[in-house]
């Protein structure tokens, strides 16, 4: 995001929370963890930003958004009370029973007593949820009852997702492509959709471990307009409609994490998950797509007259490759010297930077998710051997990534469940 913001002619400076080596070169970054709210509200108003854009969930399920609205400077991103549509699965999901908007059967329960009664209605597999934020784990798939109790467990008596498992939420299990689509908002009005796929498992063929994401592409094949139509009036609109009459207006991008069931030719997309941000690794694969001035369409969601901005999308494809450390998502070092982040690589390549930092001589890692190599073209395809071509020049230390990202073998259901 910082990456697109830096090129609008609308920026005259930016700062960026926490940060990493590759926004070090676009922004002054200073350290202010994103759960101190007060703390980026006084950075907000020290350096008196026009606009303050929030990446992440999780300051915006604590408020951030409300308390710089109180201090009178615009935030992209929703309130506190409309981030719960990523913040508690439960919220989400009555919210789009409310609103006809299709998504599995559910219970939302808080012990083993009605998990069973559930189950006894429902015993084919199920999908285990804790209701809160928790950072991408909190999902568990079950194929019988004794699974699903002992899933049950894992939340309820084991905590193993802390209070965000305080409530479980029984799914139906779905199976399908997964695509997720991305919207903004200004609590009234959305920009026209943009589709993406992701890849959570760490190893090729979508085997081995889930992680924050391996890699992404924009644009997937099975993307029509019919079913961009499909999704915005069947899902989008009425969602921004329940939140609007609850008197909590969604502001901000509205991901969609959904499944498509049915067939090519007769699709039924089904939410999956909401999220309240632009998802990563697909934030890659999308702002490079994004054709109009990033901040006068966030300003635009902050004021809600996005209605007077026009939002384009290029129509290219872009592949994004994670390169991640060895050992990841388990334990991994870090502190390795990145090398070959200054090469040339073909045209339409950028490196994005997730774990990384400024060493003494130049970006070393620091996390588990080190870069994003990415590529773009025509198809799918020159877009991949792009991204594997500029790849093939970085290192560091036990580098580790996937070599199938955005193979024909995986256009129409990169992250299935299947
Ligand atoms: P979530 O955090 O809700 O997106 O879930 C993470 C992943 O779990 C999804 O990307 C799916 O692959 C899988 N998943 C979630 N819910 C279901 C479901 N109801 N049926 C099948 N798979 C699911
Ligand atoms: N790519 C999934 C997420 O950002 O939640």
């Amino acid at each position: 995001m910082g990456w697109r913001i830096n090129q609008s002619p609308n920026l005259t400076k930016m700062w960026v929370a926490g940060g990493n080596a590759g926004t070090a070169a676009l922004a002054e970054n200073f350290n202010i963890r994103s759960s101190d709210i007060d703390g980026l509200v006084s950075k907000a108003s020290e350096v008196k930003a026009d606009l303050v854009v929030v990446g992440p969930e999780a300051p915006l399920a604590l408020g951030l958004a409300d308390r710089l609205y109180e201090v009178g400077i615009p935030v992209f991103g929703p309130s506190r009370a409309a981030a719960q549509i990523e913040a508690s699965k439960g919220f989400a999901l009555t919210l789009m029973k409310e609103a006809g908007v299709p998504c599995p059967d559910f219970a939302s329960v808080r012990d083993q007593a009605g998990a069973r009664s559930y189950i006894k209605k429902h015993p084919g597999p199920l999908v285990v949820k804790a209701d809160g934020l928790a950072a991408g784990k909190g999902v568990l798939l079950c194929e019988d009852s004794e699974q699903v109790s002992e899933a049950v467990k894992l939340c309820l008596t084991d905590r193993a997702f802390g209070d965000a498992g305080e409530t479980v939420i029984l799914e139906e299990y779905l199976s399908g492509p997964e695509v997720s689509v991305f919207a903004f908002s200004d609590g009234q009005n959305l920009s026209p959709l943009v589709a993406a796929c992701d890849y959570k498992r760490l190893g090729d063929g979508n085997i081995g471990p889930n992680t924050g994401g391996m890699g992404s592409f924009s644009g997937p094949e099975f993307w029509t307009p019919e079913l961009a139509d499909q999704v915005e009036k069947s899902i989008m609109y009425p969602v921004l409609q329940a939140m609007a009459q609850r008197g909590t207006p969604y502001k901000g991008v509205l991901y969609a994490g959904l499944m498509l069931t049915g067939t090519p030719s007769d699709w039924k997309p089904k939410v999956l998950e909401f999220n309240c941000r632009l998802g990563d690794p697909e934030t890659q694969v999308v702002m490079p797509l994004l054709a109009s001035d990033p901040l006068d369409l966030m300003l635009a969601c902050a004021e809600g007259n996005l209605n007077e901005t026009q939002v384009r999308w290029n129509n290219k494809n872009y592949v994004g490759v994670v390169m991640v450390s060895g050992g990841y998502p388990e334990d991994y070092q870090t502190g390795f010297e990145i090398s070959g982040l200054d090469c040339d690589g073909p045209e339409d390549t950028m490196v994005f930077h997730s774990g990384t930092q400024l060493g003494d001589g130049g970006p070393i890692t620091a996390g588990g998710r080190v870069l994003t190599v990415v590529g773009g073209g025509d198809t799918t395809e020159q877009a991949r051997i792009r991204a594997y071509s500029r790849l093939e020049n970085i290192n560091f230390e036990g580098a580790v990534w996937r070599r199938d990202i955005g193979s024909s073998a995986h256009l129409g259901a990169a992250g299935s469940s299947k």
